[in-house]
This record gives C-alpha cells, structure tokens and sequence, in this order.
C-alpha cells in the first residue's frame, strides 16, 4: 500500500515537471521572434533575405547579367546561374542580419510563377533547408508576394486597396481585401506592360532588360509619335497589338530613312513609354470607378518606371485617393517581399509539405 502511494506521488510529480517544461517551452517560443529566411529564383535574379518580426533584417540580390548578351533571359542559363549563386547569397543575407541558422522559424520559398528550371533551384534548397533546420516550409507566390512587398516598410496600405501589379510577366489589377486575401479583378490577355517595354526596347537596339533604358532615355525624349491604346472590355489588359504597332511603325520610318531609330531614340522611348503608361492609368481609372478604394498601391518591376510612377501619383491626387509606391529595391525581383509575404503566412500557420514541387503557372488563391 504504502509502495503504491509513492508510485503515484513519483508520477504525479514527473507529470508536474513535464507539464513545467512545456509550459517553459511555450514561453520561448513566445518570447522567441519569428525570423523567416526568405529565397527568390522565380527567373533571372537569385534572392535571400531574413525577415524578423515582419522587418527586414537582410534583402541580397544576385542579378544574372550574362543574359543581355542574349537579349532576353535563357531559362537553362538561367538555373544554372542560380545554382552558382545559391549559396553566396543565402550566407550573405544570414550573415547581413546577424543571426545563426538556429535562430530561423520557417524557411519561405516562391513556388511560382516563373521558370520551372530556376524555380526548382531555390524550392530544392529551401526544402533542404527546413527539413535539416527542422523548420516549417512556407511556399509563397510571386506576384502575391510583389503586392505584400508594400507591407516591408512602414508607409503600409490599408485594407481593401487596389493594387496595378505590372512586371515582366504579369500586369494585373488586384483587389487585396487581407494580406492573404485578394481578388484578381483584370489581367493582360497577352503579353505584359514590362514585356511591351523590352520588346519595343529590342526593337529600338536597347539592351535587355530594355524597360530602364526606355526610362532613361525617354526623360531626354518628347511625346512626337501616337501609338493606338488597345480597345480591351472590362479591366483586362493587351499589349500584342502595341507591340505590332510599334514594329510597323519603325519598319515603315526605316525604309524610308535608315537612321531613323538613331536619329529619334529618345523622342521614340517618350512616346513608347507614354503609350504604355496611358493604356495602365485608363484602366486603372476604370477599376477605381467600378471598385471604390481609398488606397491605391503599384507593384512589380515596371513600378520603377519614373512616368508611370508620376502619372500613379498625379492620377491618385485628382482622385483624392491615397498613393502607395514601393522603393525601388521593393520593386524588382528581390526576397524581402517573399519574406514578408511568408511572415504572414507564418502567423497564420499556412505551412506547406515538404513533398511541394514548383509550379511556373502558380494560380493566385
Ligand atoms: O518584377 P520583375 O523584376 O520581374 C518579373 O516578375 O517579371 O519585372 C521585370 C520587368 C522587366 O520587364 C523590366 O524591363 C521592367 O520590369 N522594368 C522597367 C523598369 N525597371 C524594370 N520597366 C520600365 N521602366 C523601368 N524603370
Ligand atoms: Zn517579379
């Protein structure tokens, strides 16, 4: 009797220590800050960062210029480059944000959309990296991640706003009602508004990528040439049809004067440049009318471009609407905006299996 009565004060007590040492375990964990390491290689720049609490400890680029050679980007290229890269430039963020590999919660990886051979790059090492950290693996999509890339700094939208998403791959009109919630409302039925500006770039002998090129020399140039705005219902979007109008144009100019691109590069990028802003602006004017905001933000690459800037800005004064443009090192490619778009999912528990594969057509949920 008195044998069994120890057993049981023996087990209530080992029962006490343990339910102790969860309880001191929950605690860390509280006080613990959540620190995602953060890779991009959706196309042709190699991305690490470390995100803390929702700030930005680390944003390292690795940028592939070895495809202006090329005039445009070579997916097989491409992932080698990344596999080059890979590992300098996730050492780099670590090393940047003064933490250890102990100190990182969940590891946030673009699954896509983007090339499938640079994509697998990055999600092979992210989820070789959780799996040794023994840390939750968060998949994150690309395009997501450019809207959320306004949540890194502290001039943040509020809820809902609408957001032109425009990159080398996407133009779109979002409607974002949550950090992970958001209504895709108009998208390009061809090629995109950074597309337009690279195609009509090479066309003009511009090095690739062409958008910031067009952006510098349209700044010397002036508005001398009218290209046709696509006629496209609803808040979709088209720029096949302006490219081919651009390529008639210069073929029909060149025959009768062959220094014609010469002689008028920068008066051709001002007029390209105004084209493609004007076609974004309109439909941006119609999304407003249709879906009334009081906050209205840009994202992707072509949100670098400094006319379209100006005119997002101009276009949300008259409409007494408030204006959100990210830094330019938010706006291209980079891991700081996978990071912040992670540290959310993070907080919601939104963990992925470590059997994720990538997906270049990603569909936004
Ligand atoms: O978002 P991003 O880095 O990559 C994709 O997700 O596609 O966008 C790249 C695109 C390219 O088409 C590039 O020409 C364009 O952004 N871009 C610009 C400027 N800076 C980058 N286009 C016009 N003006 C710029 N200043
Ligand atoms: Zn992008």
């Amino acid at each position: 009797m008195q044998k069994s009565v120890h057993l049981v004060y023996e087990a209530q007590k080992y029962y006490f220590l343990a339910y102790l040492y969860l309880k001191f375990q929950n605690l860390l964990q509280l006080l613990k800050k959540n620190i995602i390491l953060a890779i991009e290689s959706s196309c042709d720049d190699t991305g690490a960062s470390v995100i803390s609490d929702g700030k930005v400890l680390s944003n390292c680029i690795a940028n592939q210029s070895i495809h202006e050679r090329y005039g445009g980007v070579i997916p097989e290229v491409a992932s080698r480059q990344h596999q080059e890269n890979i590992v300098p430039v996730v050492d780099q963020a670590i090393l940047t944000a003064g933490i250890s590999l102990q100190d990182i919660s969940a590891v946030a990886i673009t699954k896509g959309p983007g090339l499938m051979g640079s994509l697998l790059v990055g999600v092979s090492f992210a989820k070789a990296m959780a799996m040794t950290l023994h840390v939750p693996l968060i998949e994150v999509h690309h395009m997501q991640a450019h809207i959320l890339a306004h949540f890194a700094t502290e001039h943040k939208p509020e809820f809902p706003f609408l957001c032109l998403t425009v990159s080398g791959g996407h133009t779109q009109i979002v409607l974002v009602k949550n950090h992970l919630d958001m209504v895709i409302l108009g998208e390009t039925r061809d090629d995109a508004a950074g597309e337009a500006f690279d195609k009509a770039g090479k066309m003009l002998g511009l090095p690739y990528p062409a958008g910031p090129h067009i952006d510098k020399l349209a700044q010397k140039g002036q508005l001398k040439y009218q290209f046709p705005i696509p006629n496209i219902p609803d808040l979709d979007f088209s720029f096949s049809g302006f490219k081919t109008s651009v390529l008639y144009f210069l073929q029909k100019e060149m025959k009768n004067d062959d220094s014609f691109i010469q002689n008028n590069l920068n008066d051709l990028c001002h007029s390209i440049q105004f084209a493609i802003v004007d076609i974004l602006i309109k439909k941006l004017e119609k999304a407003v009318t249709l879906h009334p905001v009081k906050h209205i933000a840009l994202a992707g690459g072509v949100s670098a471009n400094s006319a379209l800037r100006q005119a997002f800005t101009q276009f949300g004064k008259k409409n007494q609407l408030e204006v959100y443009i990210p830094d330019f090192e938010y706006c291209t490619d980079n891991a700081a905006m996978i990071g912040i778009t992670g540290y959310y999912k993070y907080m919601a528990k939104d963990f992925s299996d470590l059997n994720i594969t990538p997906d270049p057509k990603f569909e936004m949920k």
